[in-house]
This record gives structure tokens, sequence and C-alpha cells, in this order.
């Protein structure tokens, strides 16, 4: 590795104060927090700098502080706190928060303007143009010509600086295409050369905080000179379509102002445009503009960026007007620039000016609601701001989760409760967090919670299968440390999701708790065998995840006993995993379960916050000063920093899962027999059976991974009164216990069932009928045409085990 890779420089965008923090900041946030853990892994702590921060400046701001009745100062303090305690809420492990209005940014950013000043890049002019007065901005046109406000434009004349963008077109092109000033992914790096060669072309934010000086000095599309001029790799583009771009407002105060020796040029007083302000956090954090021998030092360590990761709306002030600011200050260029799509909510952007958004604090609190406090817990008795802080970072890991692998890294995706609670049952309850409670749980009963020695099986089927996992696991390591490196933060969670499917599917077919009842020699060892790769695959499962799961990983990482994984992260043991890390002989920690089942509700209860938020309005914000109640963001590096976990009590065996007291509507009438699965589910269509043609209708294998099939025994089974033709029933799942509504009354007697080893789709959303929960469907083939339903049950002799999973 050379030297220059030794460290890595990672920001987010400052983000505008003029609006309380939504998940649409937290995606960018959870993102480069993620690969910032990553990336901590790889380098150690201490070459890896991940900067955030609030943009405060700005016409917008000023004008929300002055409907607040607040200075503008006052204003920014407020909201920028209110990003810093979320982030804090998130354990979001960020080095600094940069916010422009602090004199480290003010001096740095006077710095830039200076330099430029000096080395000629900058100079004074007047525009005359079309001002509507409405949307406070110059449009293009005629005189009269009618404004976005409907009414007709004025003729302005304004005195700006501007800087000579036109200058560096053509170098702009060539950076970029050869990949010496990287973008990414392909289409915005297109959309930034088609702006560059002449071709406007690009996603608009309607929440940016003023006029857009690009439009307005014209960004035009014609070419004062037709001719054509090429780029080193050959590619032609129009000089002259980059304008120079209007650095300087007059019309407010609310900014850095322009200083010396360019101010006394003009007769009005100037602040410097808020891209220019803003877009220089990235150098001002680090110590730009500072005489301090350690802030000179860091920006020399880290300096140029390795990665900004950024929106799709804001690829053009990232792709051409920073690298050009650096260009002319002869500064060298980060590296690349990554931008992520759009959170959609209800079919458009995410934003405030929309009105659309989604609260972080929304989902932290109803998922932190999963992990009640524990009522008794043997030791120290624990805070309820300790126990209020584990669950954020427990309900901080399900959004990271979620966000990642719901909405492909680079692309637009649309935000739903429902996605999230389903996504978070079938990927953590379901999957990772099923195979490590059954596994652990095994090795806890059957070889005194102690690590086997990782062999082969001897029963040769096993040893294949065992042989194939060790092979995908080893693929699996490689892949995803390309995909880290890529930023192809879906990839990874799609592969790691295939191998935890694949490690499922080979302890199911080994079927431990079988060879467990044998006293066979060649049974104990294959148990034996079986269990160490189960284990062995789970911690490389969960070494893989923990940049992006870093709470629960903590959780399993110490049920296998392996003590503190953030320790493990900081000494480099999360690095170089090979197969077979596991020690024999170590003891588990202490189990428990890592992600409960979420109740459906849940998606209500977070509906209903959002449609009635308890906090104030954004221009009330003065107000909340007495109901803020996030703990003041610490001085420490990783100011949210999830906790260690060594010393932390597991999570109470007895939690009480899901939020049943949430509303669910109730169904106006309860569905006819057999037909209690949704019109998606395939199985409805099976058990009714009147169609045949339906039956054929194909599905991928990925459609019936989803559908969870598992073994459950009857334990209670009664009639309903005034309902004839239900049946309660109280099911075990081995892992735990359902109540089921079925509409097999008139088939089955509760005597029938009482006993018997059923099917069931364990991963059907909970409903209610006739006011009682139904959280599961029984599986059973329609007979005669009647279509009475035979249940699916296995016989007295057969051999399995309660919860496994059907394949
Ligand atoms: O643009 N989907 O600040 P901003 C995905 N201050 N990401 C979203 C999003 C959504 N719906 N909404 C916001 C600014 N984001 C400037 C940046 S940088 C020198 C100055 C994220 O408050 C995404 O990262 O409008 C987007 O680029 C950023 O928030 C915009 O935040
Ligand atoms: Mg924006």
């Amino acid at each position: 590795m050379s030297d220059a890779q030794k460290k890595f420089y990672l920001t987010t965008p400052i983000y505008y104060v003029n609006a309380r923090p939504h998940i649409g900041h937290a995606y960018t946030t959870i993102a480069a927090d993620v690969i910032a853990r990553r990336q901590r892994t790889l380098l150690g702590e201490s070459n890896v700098w991940f900067l955030t921060g609030t943009d405060e400046h700005g016409q917008k701001v000023q004008r929300s502080a002055h409907a607040a009745g607040i200075t503008p100062q006052q204003f920014t303090d407020e909201v920028s706190a209110q990003f810093r305690a979320l982030w804090q809420r998130m354990g979001i492990t960020y080095d600094d928060y940069i916010r422009t209005t602090e004199p480290r940014h003010v001096r740095g950013v006077q710095k830039l303007f200076s330099e430029l000043y000096s080395r000629g890049h900058i100079y004074l002019d007047t525009y005359t143009g079309q001002y509507s007065v409405g949307e406070e901005m110059f449009v293009d046109g005629p005189p009269g010509t009618i404004g976005p406000d409907g009414k007709p434009t004025e003729t302005v004349t304004e005195e700006n600086f501007y800087f000579r963008l036109s200058a560096f077109q053509g170098q702009l092109i060539n950076l970029i295409e050869s990949g010496e000033f990287c973008v990414e992914p392909e289409a915005r790096r297109n959309e930034v050369l088609s702006f560059l060669r002449g071709n406007v072309n690009q996603a608009t934010d309607s929440d940016a905080p003023g006029p857009d000086p690009q439009t307005w000095v014209g960004a035009s599309q014609k070419s004062a000179e037709n001719t054509i001029a090429y780029s080193a790799k050959g590619t032609s583009y129009l000089p002259g379509a980059l304008k120079d771009l209007s650095i300087s407002r007059s019309s407010f105060d609310w900014g850095i102002p322009v200083p010396e020796p360019a101010a006394s040029t003009s007769q009005k007083k100037h602040v410097i445009y808020v891209w220019l302000d803003a877009l220089a956090n990235y150098m001002t954090a680090l110590g730009y503009g500072s005489e301090n021998p350690d802030d000179i030092a860091r920006l020399q360590k880290f300096w140029p960026a390795d990665l900004h990761l950024v929106g799709k709306e804001i690829i053009r002030f990232h792709c051409v007007y920073w690298p050009a600011f650096l260009l002319a200050a002869g500064l060298p260029l980060p590296k690349k620039v990554q931008a992520h799509g759009w959170l959609l909510f209800e079919e458009s952007k995410m934003s405030k000016s929309r009105g659309n958004i989604v609260r972080t604090e929304t989902i932290l609190d109803a998922f932190g609601s999963l992990k009640p406090k524990p009522v008794d817990w043997p030791g120290a008795p624990l805070s309820d701001e300790y126990w209020k802080h584990e669950q954020d970072l427990f309900a901080s890991d399900v959004l990271r989760y979620f966000l990642l692998r719901e909405i492909s890294f680079g692309q637009d995706g649309s935000f739903s409760f429902d996605a999230l609670v389903q996504r978070y049952n079938s990927d953590l309850a379901n999957g990772y967090g099923n195979l490590v409670s059954r596994a652990l749980s095994m090795i806890e009963k059957n070889l005194e919670g102690t690590h086997p020695e990782l062999h082969l099986p001897a029963t040769p089927t096993l040893a294949e299968a065992a042989q194939k996992l060790w092979n995908s696991a080893s693929t699996l390591i490689s892949s995803i440390a390309d995909d880290f490196t890529g930023i192809r933060l879906t990839r990874v969670l799609t592969s790691i999701s295939a191998f935890i499917t694949e490690v499922d599917g080979f302890f199911s077919l080994s079927t431990p708790w079988k060879l467990a009842k044998s006293d066979a020699p060649q049974a104990r060892e294959d148990l034996r065998a079986v269990l160490a790769v189960t284990a062995e695959s789970i911690r490389i499962i969960t070494a893989l995840l923990y940049p992006i799961l870093p709470y629960s990983t903590a959780k399993v990482w110490a049920q296998l006993g392996l003590g503190d994984i953030e320790a493990a992260a900081k000494n480099g043991g999360l690095n170089h995993l090979t197969w077979g890390g596991l020690k024999p002989g170590t003891k588990l920690g202490p189990l428990g379960p890592i992600f409960p089942r979420a109740d459906k509700g849940l998606i209500q209860i977070m509906t209903n916050a959002e449609q009635n938020p308890i906090a104030p309005a954004p221009s009330k914000l003065v107000d909340e000063k007495t109901t803020h109640t996030a703990p003041p963001p610490s001085e420490s590096t990783h100011p949210g920093a999830a906790p260690r976990t060594s010393s932390l009590p597991h999570d109470n065996p007895g939690t009480q899962v899901g939020a049943s007291s949430a509303p669910v509507p109730e169904l106006a009438k309860p569905p006819a027999p057999h037909q209690e699965a949704p019109a998606s589910g395939i199985f409805a269509t099976a058990a009714a059976a009147t169609d045949p043609s339906q039956e054929n209708a194909s599905i991928t294998i990925d459609d019936f991974v989803k559908i969870d099939l598992r073994v459950a025994k009857v334990l209670v089974a009664e009639r309903i009164p005034k309902a004839d033709k239900l049946l309660r029933l109280e099911v075990d799942l081995g892992y735990e216990k359902r109540q089921i509504l079925s509409g097999i009354a008139q088939w089955y007697t509760p005597e029938d069932l009482i006993g018997r080893r059923i099917i069931i789709v364990a991963n059907l959303a909970p409903r209610k009928m006739r006011g009682l929960e139904s959280h599961g469907m029984l599986l059973a083939a329609s007979h005669g045409k009647d279509g009475k339903p035979i249940l699916a049950t296995f016989a007295e002799t057969d051999e399995i085990e309660l919860g496994s999973r059907l394949s």
C-alpha cells in the first residue's frame, strides 16, 4: 500500500439549517459512517477522518430566523444542535463537526477568497438582468418577462464579484475524463461532463438557499462562438459554454464578508456566495487558514479528501465549482465525489420544501420500543438514560440496514414504514438473528457453551456441504472488500444475505438437533463439526456486518464469546479475516435475543408520529429549548460512538416482543375459511386451488425464500365464541410461541389438533380477526369440491426440531 493510501478522509455535505433534519440527511450520514467504520478497521483509528457539519449562511436562513423572531446566530445555534444531537443518538462516529459560522471557517473562507483574488481569478463587474421579486431570483428573458411567481420581472442591475470559472472548462473535462478526479456513479459523471461540454441537463433542488447564480449569469445553451474544441481524450465541447460565476451578494448580509483588498474596490458591502463559503468547509475544518501547527499537520495529512459523499442534486457544485476553486488556488483536488440517489416518499423527493419528510426520531422511538428496559438486572442498576441510548443505537442499526439494503445505493428509492418493518423482520429477526440464536443455543445446550474444534464433518455429504460453505466464505470476504472499496453498499448487503441463507441451509440440512440425540461417536463428531462450521460462518458474517450494524454485531460478538467488537475493530481484529479464526475452547457469552420481532403495529405508530409531530414547526424553534432532551454532545473523538459492549448486560431474555398496544385496523369482516392470506400470498391460491391454472404461475427462488415456512407444535386449540368457523391455536415454534386463528373449525376439532406438528407461514404479518391477533398461517391442502382443508403435518416418528425451516 502506498503512503497516499494510508489515510482516508471522507465528508458528508454540510446540511442547511433552515429546517430540521430528516431521514434524507440521515441517509448520507449513515453511509459515511459505514465507510468510516470500515476504513478504520483497515487503516486504524488515527488514519481516518470523517467530517460532517452544518451550512449556516445565506438568505433563506436569515429569513427563517427573522420569521422566528430571533437572530440568525441564535437560529443556527438551535438547528445545528439538533443535527448534532441526532447524530449523537444514532452513534455516528464523526471526527469533526464544522459549522460555517465558526471563526475557524470564516477565517479559512476569507483566505481562500483572497488567494483567488490575488491570483487574478476574481473580478468586479455589473450584471443587468430580469429579476423576479417574488422569487428573489434573476431569470433569463427580455424586460417584462413573466417570472416564476407569475408576475412581470423588473430590470435590475447588480454589482458583484465574479470568479473566472470559464477558464477551467477544458481542464475540468480532462480531469474528469481521465479519472484523476473521479465522479461516481457513471450517470452523474455523464451529467457533469455534459454540463461542462455545454449541454445543460441536471437534477435540480428546490431547497437551495437562494438564487443559483449559474441560472442568471446564464449557463446559456448558446455559445458565443460556434467553434468546437476537443478534450485530451478527443471528445468535443463548446468553448464558452461554462460561464463565469458570481461569488458575492450585496442584497443581504448573513454571510462571510468579502475580505480586503477586494472589499474596498466596491461601493457596496458584499458577503461571499454561500456555495463558495460552504464548499470550503472541507478544507477549513482540517485547518486551512490556521497558523496552528496541529491544524497545519492535520491539513497536510488528510487533504486532499478521498471521498465527498453527496446527494445527486448537488453534484454540479462539487464537481464543477469546487474543483475549479481548488485549481485556481493551486490546491490538490479531492480524489472522488460519490453521489447517491434520493429517498422518495409518497412518490417524490423527500424534502423540507415539499413537506413530505420522515423524521429519523420517529424511527428511533418506534424501533427502540422493541428493547424495553430489563426490569431486573443482576448487578449494577441501569439508568434510564443508559438504556435509552441502547434503544437508540439498536434502532439506528435497523435504519442503517434498511436504507442501505432496500435502496440500491446510487439510485432513487422509495421509503415506506411498511417496507422498513418487513425488511427488519425478514432479514434481521428471521434471517441473521434467528440463525445466531439457533446455532448458539445448540452450542450452549449440547457442548456446554464451548466452541468445538473446527473440522469437517465425518459424514461425506455434510463434509461436502461444509467445504462449500468454507469456499463461499472466502469468496465473500474478498468480494465484500471490493464492494466496500467501490462503495457498492447495497451489494455488500445482498452478498452477506445470500451467505446467511446458505449457512441457514447448511444448518437445516445437517439437522444438528437430530445428531444431538444420538450417542454414536460419528454423530457426536458431526454435531461438533456442524456447530463449529456454523459458528465460524456467523463470526465472519458478524465481522463483515460490523460497519453497517455496529450495535447489533457487538452483541453477537459478545455472545460468540469474542468480547468487544469495537476493540477488535480498532486493533485490526476485523481485518484480514480468514476461515478458522474462532479458537476452540472459547466460551460463549450470555445469550439472549438480538432482534425481537416487530409487530405490524409499529407501522401505524410511525405513521401517526409523522402525522402528529410533537415537535414544533421550525419557525418556533426558539421555544424548543425547554423540551430539548437529547444529551449534550460530548467532546470525545467520537461523540456518538456505540458504547463498548463487553461490560454491558445482554438483553433481557424475557423481552416482550412488538408494540402490541399499537392500534391495528380491525378487519370489517372475518375472511372466509382458508383464505386468510392476503391475495399476494401464493399459498392463498394453493390452498383454495379452485383454478388450477393459477397454481402454475411461476415464481423465482427469490420469491420462494421470502416465505418463511416453519415447523410448529399445537399447544392449545379452542373454539371462539360466536365465530363458528374459527379456531384459536397457540403454537410453539421452539424460539417463540404464537397465536394463530384459523378457519378450520368445521373440519377439525380442537382435540384433533393439540400436540400435532404442523407447518406454518411464520413471516406473515400479524393481523386482527374478531379482535384477536393472528400471527401466521397454517399450511393445508384443499380436498374435494367443498375444499376441505387437510393440514400438512409431520408423523409422530419424524425427528424434527420445532422452528425448523422448510426449504
Ligand atoms: O444541499 N434523499 O444542504 P441540504 C437522499 N448545504 N438524500 C437527501 C435527501 C433525500 N430525499 N434530502 C437530503 C445542501 N439529502 C448544502 C450542501 S455541501 C458543501 C453544502 C441529503 O440540507 C443528501 O446528501 O439541502 C443531500 O445532498 C443533502 O442531504 C442536502 O442537504
Ligand atoms: Mg437540499
